[in-house]
């Protein structure tokens, strides 16, 4: 784990972080504003494309820090193999180590259900995050919404 994030855990007892899928309606309401707020709205992308239809299949996931959610992911079946989704560590708490513990949390569930791959689209600023997690970048994939370019990224696990 991240030194630093080591170091929040311990020093205030407040800031204990869990990770595990929102549970109430207000959470539900924070996880999708946090979708929304960082990986739609920045794109010019109207309200309403923070939802998808694969959210009713995927297995979700929120760090809360302090009681506090801070980020969100998602992973679900795509033919066969683990479809990372969805991957957002709040401004104020990006580079501190969150985006990979949250990532070793989805890859934990696919691995406990048996998949021996993960994929994703990762956005063309966070290639070199995923790269470093040891994904492999297989060309380009979707744009969206004629801003981002996104690329194909995939991982044996
Ligand atoms: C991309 C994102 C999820 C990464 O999470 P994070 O908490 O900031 O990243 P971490 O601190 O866990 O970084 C893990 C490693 O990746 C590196 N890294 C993170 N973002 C990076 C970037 N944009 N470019 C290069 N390296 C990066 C870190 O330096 C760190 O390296 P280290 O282990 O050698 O110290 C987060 O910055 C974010 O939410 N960005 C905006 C939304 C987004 O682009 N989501 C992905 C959509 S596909």
């Amino acid at each position: 784990m991240h030194k630093e994030t080591v170091g929040i855990m311990l020093d205030k007892n407040k800031n204990r972080m869990e990770i595990r899928s929102p549970k109430t309606k207000e959470e539900w309401k924070k996880y999708y504003d946090i979708r929304y707020r960082i990986l739609r709205k920045p794109y010019g992308a109207p309200k309403g494309e923070e939802k998808k239809p694969e959210d009713a299949i995927a297995d979700h996931r929120a760090i809360f820090l302090g009681g506090n959610m801070i980020g969100i992911g998602m992973i679900y079946d795509d033919k066969g193999n683990a479809r990372i989704r969805f991957i957002a560590i709040d401004e104020k708490y990006q580079k501190r180590g969150f985006g990979k513990i949250m990532m070793e949390e989805l890859e934990k569930s696919a691995k406990e259900k048996g998949y021996r791959k993960i994929v994703l689209w990762g956005d063309e600023p966070a290639v070199k995050f995923y790269e470093k997690l040891g994904y492999k970048n297989t060309g380009k994939g979707p744009m969206i919404f004629g801003k981002i370019q996104q690329y194909n990224m995939g991982k044996k696990i």
